[in-house]
């Protein structure tokens, strides 16, 4: 998605050959008109595939699931990575191990929201080590829906997540994928013309 790519060399800050900072539009402050067409994008790939219901993680696979739900005219679950007052029975969990952060979260989801008449599209705003999804995946296995595919805005092309989800024969879209942040630079894995 060539908006996002310009996105991304204009605003991004390279932190480390692993690192990417988009906090001035995805991850802290948010571009509404930006996160509108990821939106669409997302809604645009997988028009086809009669999603009933979009999940995510908190906080930032929110904004763009938001955007989507809108577009695809769906409901938007996001994941809780932390205890909530009123969240407290008959969840579907999943441990998620974050290797950028070294810790593992419990992530939890009503079952009353999800079914298995359900068609999920999991979003969500990077794909690094994939495990993210990877307990999205495990929630909606648990609940007995189908999962279309998995929207990512910023995948990390250099790291495992994109191949181990696609080894599972699991479509993942992203909109922009970054091959390299070497030298302080970030290269794409295709360069998008149009
Ligand atoms: P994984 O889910 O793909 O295995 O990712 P990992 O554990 O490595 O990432 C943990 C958190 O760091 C996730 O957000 C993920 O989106 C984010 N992240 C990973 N790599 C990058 C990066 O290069 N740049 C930025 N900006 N974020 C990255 P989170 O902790 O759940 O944060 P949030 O959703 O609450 O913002």
């Amino acid at each position: 998605m060539k908006s996002l790519q310009e996105k991304i060399v204009k605003e991004g800050k390279v932190l480390s050959s692993h690192v990417l900072k988009v906090d001035s539009f995805l991850n802290h402050q948010i571009d509404p008109k930006l996160m509108k067409e990821i939106g669409e994008e997302f809604a645009k790939r997988f028009a086809d595939e009669k999603i009933t219901k979009i999940l995510t993680i908190e906080s930032s696979g929110i904004a763009p699931s938001v955007m989507a739900g809108l577009e695809l005219d769906v409901p938007v679950i996001f994941a809780r990575k932390r205890q909530s007052l009123t969240l407290t029975q008959d969840l579907f969990t999943a441990d998620v191990h974050s290797y950028t952060k070294q810790e593992t979260n419990r992530i939890a989801v009503s079952n009353s929201f999800l079914t298995k008449q359900d068609r999920l599209l999991i979003i969500d705003d990077f794909l690094a080590n994939g495990q993210a999804a990877l307990g999205l995946l495990d929630i909606a296995e648990q609940a007995g829906a189908s999962v279309a595919g998995i929207g990512i805005v910023i995948e990390k092309g250099f790291q495992e997540g994109g191949n181990l989800l696609r080894e599972k024969q699991i479509r993942v879209e992203s909109l922009a994928r970054v091959q390299s942040l070497e030298d302080g630079k970030v290269t794409f894995a295709e360069e998008v013309l149009s």
